[in-house]
């Protein structure tokens, strides 16, 4: 099993989106294991996208991230880092595809709506960000052997 983080980012909440992308989160057939409202601190900004620290937008980006609410979700599944970002598509919502998060909701390039871990180790470190341990909920959906085949279960 592996466990993503993903954030539904101001402009998403602002615009009443929030329903509409975890709709599609849970109909792709990912399981949430987490998920609260927040408004975020700087500090908590600055650490998500440290990775980006010294690049031209880093400081527009931290400065967006903390204009407003925010939803903060953990994802559980086979796969799940992959599954959200083919989900959310393209960075920019002007290149990303139709059939996206980005590609359908988005035509900006910082207000892109949607944030998800790039990789396992990324996940790794941007949960703790924003989640306490006791924070996730473990459990098994109704309908997991009809999402997973046996040997993706685990
Ligand atoms: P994210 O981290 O938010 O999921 O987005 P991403 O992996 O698709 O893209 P990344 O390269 O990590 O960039 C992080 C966020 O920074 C903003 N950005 N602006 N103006 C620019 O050239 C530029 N490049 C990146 C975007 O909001 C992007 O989501
Ligand atoms: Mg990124």
């Amino acid at each position: 099993m592996e466990r993503t983080f993903c954030m539904i980012k101001p402009d998403g909440v602002q615009r009443r989106l929030v329903g509409k992308i975890l709709k599609r989160i849970e109909e792709k057939g990912l399981r949430l294991s987490a998920l609260k409202l927040i408004r975020m601190t700087e500090a908590q900004a600055r650490e998500l996208y440290s990775v980006h620290e010294g690049k031209p937008f880093y400081e527009t980006l931290v400065k967006f991230v903390t204009s407003g609410p925010v939803a903060v979700l953990a994802i559980d599944g086979a796969y799940t880092v992959k599954v959200l970002r083919n989900l959310l598509g393209a960075t920019f919502g002007q290149e990303a595809q139709p059939g996206t998060v980005r590609g359908d909701y988005g035509c900006s390039k910082g207000f892109n709506l949607i944030h998800g871990s790039d990789s396992p180790e990324a996940a790794r470190r941007e949960l703790p960000i924003f989640f306490r341990p006791d924070e996730f909920v473990e459990w098994t959906p109704a309908d997991l052997s009809w999402v997973y085949e046996e040997p993706e279960r685990s």
